[in-house]
């Protein structure tokens, strides 16, 4: 199924459900990660800053196991966005002259390819293949190219696998395995439990730049589906549930209303109320990621965390 097929089908799919859906992947056309970009600056939205502190004090650590004595390797970056997080990691190693390959993997053709123009314009002697992929097409396409000696070494930043359920991120590392050798490594940024307050406000922040990344849901609906949303109909709403650690992102209908899709012929109703759910943001406690990698058979092998354990980078070894 071609990727503009698949859209259809899964917003078909979610918005007939009695519990409505829109899948988080589709936040990602190029005004999405556009405005992806601006919540990254958002003084609230403390994730980035705090990986990057990791990243920045650990570099020299990482590199240690990365190159497990003198091996060459892959960094694949997973859901690469703008790399400005690892940017600071291939900073370090071009200066050392390290010998590595950067794959930065992502469906955003509009970020990948300003991510590749960044990239030769500040790291001309940097060895990358940038990747326009999903993340298992990726790991595939590396399956048939993948240098004898040359070890894996998995990205997976940005609390990306917030985006999954237990079950999911389980099922994610488990499927990865089948793609990685003994002693390859994944890297993972997972966002940790801290006050409710400051989980909450990181999403709905004072400027409305995640409401906007939300309600573009709708309009990209509209433009590649011909759908007839109006998106001031509907209101962002997210909650915090501290027993749960997930951070829930909705869209909520302000009235009873019709919506009409062309490239599907149908017409989905919406109680006044009724929400769509865009996106888990799941915070992690260190002992449900301790869990996670023996449930899925890796090795913890560290605990990167900022100096305000908000956030860790956690460090799996197969
Ligand atoms: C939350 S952003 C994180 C970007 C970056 N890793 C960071 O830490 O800033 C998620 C990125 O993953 C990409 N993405 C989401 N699902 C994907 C998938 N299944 N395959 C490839 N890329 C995906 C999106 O396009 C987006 O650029």
């Amino acid at each position: 199924m071609n990727m503009e097929d698949k859209f259809a089908e899964d917003i078909r799919k979610g918005l007939s459900a009695s519990q409505k859906s829109i899948p988080y992947q589709y936040f990602y056309n190029e005004r999405g990660s556009w405005l992806f970009q601006q919540i990254m600056q958002l003084p609230e939205y403390y994730l980035p800053g705090c990986e990057r502190s990791i990243l920045e004090s650990n570099e020299a650590a990482l590199l240690d196991f990365f190159q497990a004595g003198n091996q060459e390797f892959n960094l694949i970056d997973l859901g690469a966005g703008d790399a400005s997080k690892t940017k600071t990691l291939l900073a370090a190693y071009e200066q050392r002259d390290v010998p590595f390959t950067y794959t930065p993997v992502d469906l955003s053709t509009s970020i990948l390819s300003a991510l590749s123009e960044s990239l030769n314009a500040a790291y001309p002697n940097l060895n990358f293949e940038a990747l326009n992929k999903d993340y298992w097409e990726a790991m595939e396409y590396l399956q048939h190219k993948t240098i004898k000696g040359q070890r894996k070494v998995v990205l997976f930043l940005g609390a990306n696998i917030g985006n999954f359920t237990q079950e999911e991120s389980r099922a994610f590392l488990q499927q990865l395995k089948s793609y990685l050798a003994p002693g390859d490594l994944i890297m993972i940024g997972f966002d940790l439990r801290k006050r409710p307050e400051i989980i909450y406000k990181a999403y709905l922040d004072s400027k409305g730049i995640t409401a906007a990344f939300n309600l573009n849901l709708l309009h990209r609906i509209n433009q590649e589906l011909g759908g007839n949303f109006k998106p001031n109909y509907f209101r962002f709403y997210p909650y915090y549930n501290p027993l749960t650690g997930a951070l829930m992102s909705n869209l909520v209908s302000l009235k009873k209303q019709s919506v009409r899709i062309e490239a599907l012929d149908m017409d989905f109703q919406f109680e006044q109320w009724e929400a769509i759910h865009t996106e888990i943001s799941k915070k992690h406690t260190l002992a449900e990621i301790e869990t996670l990698a023996k449930d899925a058979g890796y090795k913890v092998k560290e605990h990167f965390l900022d100096a305000k354990n908000y956030f860790v980078d956690s460090l799996f070894e197969l």
